[in-house]
């Protein structure tokens, strides 16, 4: 496996894009190849079987691709199938839970809430998570089936999301929640309305950063980490000399829209059609 082969992120949507910039964050030089599920979204509401051959689907490209790495950018994926789909591929694949364990660190009052789409918390997988992390603390589980919809259409401001959002946080607040979990990525992208309505003595757990460390950790300790293209003075600016492949399985004038929303004028990606995302 070349250490310069691209790392495979995948989402149903734009979620993926949050944990995308982050590991772009931290591995300055390393390509990219995301895909963008949106013609089988929202995840949320599809059952774990449905996700897994999608997850299958996206993998098997991703790795005929040549990706040395799949992370997968989503939650709602991760808790549905993620133990399946790393039985079947041998390449190192990083997934993305609910913060339960930092939320449960980091609260005072012994509250949490978990704010996910209804598949994520119907999981086997996610009743896993939590025995294993609450310990005395009381977690909250929240469901947002209508919030991915609001987010992909990038109403990030709007007052329909906002009432939605207070409609989903205030009664955790009530019951003493004074920590909340971002179960879902796409969520990352309205984390800060979810602070101002939350209020300033509310902590908000997000995992992009933690997933893209674990991509590096897992990376390095099979010597996978892209050395070729490094210079000091990219490494200077911050700014990267890899090339980004974006696909999507819905409509490309959207997804052209999300990504110079989200990640950066259209010069900076290709955006491709391909079979990878059918
Ligand atoms: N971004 C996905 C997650 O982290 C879910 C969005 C969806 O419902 O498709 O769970």
């Amino acid at each position: 496996m070349a250490n310069s082969a691209a790392i495979g992120i995948f989402d149903s949507g734009i979620g993926g894009l949050s944990v995308a910039r982050a590991v772009r964050e931290l591995l300055p030089n390393e390509s990219l190849m995301y895909v963008a599920d949106s013609g089988h979204a929202p995840y949320g509401e599809k059952t774990d079987d449905y996700i897994y051959q999608r997850m299958d689907h996206i993998t098997r490209h991703l790795t005929a691709a040549g990706v040395k790495a799949v992370v997968v950018a989503c939650n709602t994926a991760t808790t549905a199938a993620i133990a399946r789909l790393r039985a079947q591929y041998p390449l190192p694949i990083i997934g993305v839970e609910p913060g339960v364990k930092p939320a449960v660190l980091a609260s005072k009052s012994g509250v949490v809430g978990v704010l996910a789409t209804p598949r994520t918390l119907l999981t086997p997988a996610f009743a896993t998570l939590t025995q294993r992390y609450a310990g005395q603390a009381k977690v909250i589980l929240q469901p947002c089936p209508q919030l991915v919809p609001l987010i992909e259409a990038l109403a990030f401001n709007s007052d329909n999301i906002r009432a939605l959002l207070k409609s989903y946080i205030q009664p955790l607040l009530a019951q003493g929640a004074d920590t909340l979990v971002l179960g879902c990525t796409h969520y990352n992208f309205v984390a800060d309305s979810i602070a101002d309505i939350a209020g300033p003595d509310v902590s908000i757990i997000r995992t992009e950063m933690a997933v893209a460390r674990e991509l590096q950790r897992r990376l390095a300790e099979a010597d996978l980490i892209n050395t070729d293209l490094i210079t000091p003075d990219l490494m200077n600016k911050g700014t990267s000399k890899a090339t980004d492949i974006f696909y999507t399985s819905g409509n490309t004038d959207i997804f052209s829209t999300q990504l110079q929303c989200l990640w950066g004028s259209a010069d900076t990606f290709s955006l491709l059609q391909h079979p990878i995302a059918d």
